[in-house]
């Protein structure tokens, strides 16, 4: 997956899912341990660090504003202490494909005060911008862009020394955006969210020795960043990914499977609904080694082959399973019964459209489903899928897309090739490496 360079996949039939693979490091985790690493400013080591292109568009930008982060040659990050501040940058901050860089280090360079300018490729660009820069220019910030979408610059402006903000849109992005605006500023923040998003950021800033209190009210989480902290940094351990793990728990249920291990996979409550779901659905999974790693939960997980039935999936639980979504539905083309998923509007403004998405590959594969503004339903069928011909899917450029139907392959009597999957090199770098070392082979 090497390179940007335009990459057509095609998928294996009768394969055959086993073995014990290690779970990549979590993309979120990655992110956000870059960005309070670099502004703890103390020398520190990262194992586990997902080396995707989205972590590495945030490790980039955070060097051009003069961080020290290096990647030593036997894989580790290393955070170097700077010897001067932050600097301002005349060329752009790049962050490529990655709304969760963009929208946290919007919050960051906020905070410390800088002059700067981003930029992103054509699905960053054409994404929601507004929820983040919204309380960022509350709380004081200079913010300009072109109508809440890139580009943006970033002027020095000083930010308040105290700012309350309750989330319009459950997103930890913006959550996490606010978090480090204040935190960068020494800022007194509080944050309110209606609904739980995921809580890497609190964990962390936590594990930093940062003093920040979560309550809840009426439903509602409440987050108290205190404006006086002294984090210390300490060698980070990041987790697997358990929206990477999720692929290839999928390939496990719905394949010839015999029983595959997914080690070292992250149980954040906060993002394990995709556990739960696939658990109503009737899914084998196991859940061993129960642990915690820099204060965040994670296990080993052992998924058998299993007969899956429709679910109902609304509310409060979506935001817990949003990056699932796209591969749960796969799970429910495959499952006995419908499967409803509401509430989900959401997912239209991520890397692509992907209810739209997956609604096309799902036409194209000839899989019965009804489109709704917020979500689907899903008419499944247990058996395999029997093609007259090898069908063409369109990836729409976003990762967790083409995973999804390269996964979907596996039900398939002929071969499917999804387009442009370069993209998963965002997220899951070694996709192809990993589902050939457990029996599933994907053609370039
Ligand atoms: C992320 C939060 C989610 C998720 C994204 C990563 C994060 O987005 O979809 O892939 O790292 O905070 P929102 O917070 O915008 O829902």
């Amino acid at each position: 997956l090497q390179g940007r360079k335009l990459l057509n996949l095609t998928t294996s039939v009768n394969s055959k899912i086993q073995g014990s693979v290690r779970c990549p490091g979590d993309k979120s985790i990655s992110q956000r341990v870059l960005m309070i690493g670099a502004l703890m400013n103390q020398a520190m080591k990262i194992d586990g660090f997902l080396h995707g292109a989205d972590p590495l568009s945030t490790m980039s930008s955070l060097n051009q504003i003069g961080a020290k982060i290096t990647i030593g040659k036997d894989g580790l990050v290393y955070l170097n202490k700077r010897d001067r501040a932050f600097l301002d940058c005349k060329d752009s901050l790049d962050l490529g494909n990655s709304g969760t860089g963009l929208r946290l280090m919007l919050g960051l360079t906020s905070g410390i005060g800088l002059n700067l300018s981003f930029c992103g490729d054509k699905s960053l660009s054409k994404r929601p911008m507004g929820r983040a820069i919204n309380p960022l220019v509350e709380m004081g910030a200079n913010i300009e862009s072109l109508n809440g979408k890139l580009p943006i610059s970033l002027s020095s402006a000083k930010l308040q020394t105290k700012f309350t903000y309750e989330l319009p849109v459950a997103s930890a992005q913006v959550k996490s955006s606010i978090l480090l605006a204040g935190l960068a500023a020494k800022a007194e923040i509080q944050v309110i969210e209606p609904i739980q998003t995921r809580d890497h950021t609190e964990r962390m800033l936590k594990n930093f020795g940062a003093k920040i209190e979560i309550t809840s009210k009426q439903n509602k989480n409440i987050i108290n960043l205190s404006s006086s902290n002294f984090l210390q940094a300490k060698d980070y351990t990041v987790v697997g990914d358990i929206s990477s793990a999720s692929f290839l728990m999928v390939a496990a249920l719905i394949s010839h499977s015999e029983g595959l291990e997914i080690q070292n996979v992250g149980m954040n409550p906060s993002r394990t609904g995709v556990l739960q779901v696939l658990k109503k659905m009737g899914a084998n999974i196991e859940i061993k080694n129960q642990r915690l790693e820099s204060g965040e939960p994670c296990a080993d997980l052992v998924v058998k082959k299993s007969k899956l039935k429709g679910v109902k999936l609304s509310g409060d639980i979506i935001p817990n399973i949003i990056d699932e979504i796209p591969i749960l539905s796969i799970a429910a083309a495959f499952a006995e019964g419908e499967t409803l998923i509401c509430d989900a509007a959401e997912l239209r403004v991520k890397e692509s459209d992907r209810l739209q998405a997956v609604s096309d590959g799902f036409k194209k594969m000839g899989i019965i489903h009804k489109n709704l503004e917020d979500g689907m339903s899903i008419s499944g069928n247990a058996d395999s899928l029997s093609l007259k011909d090898s069908i063409l899917i369109e990836s729409h450029d976003d990762h967790r897309i083409a995973m999804s139907f390269l996964i979907a392959g596996l039900k398939c009597s002929k071969p499917i090739t999804v387009k442009n999957c370069e993209n998963i090199l965002t997220s899951f770098p070694n996709f192809i490496e990993l589902t050939s070392a457990i029996g599933y082979k994907l053609e370039k």
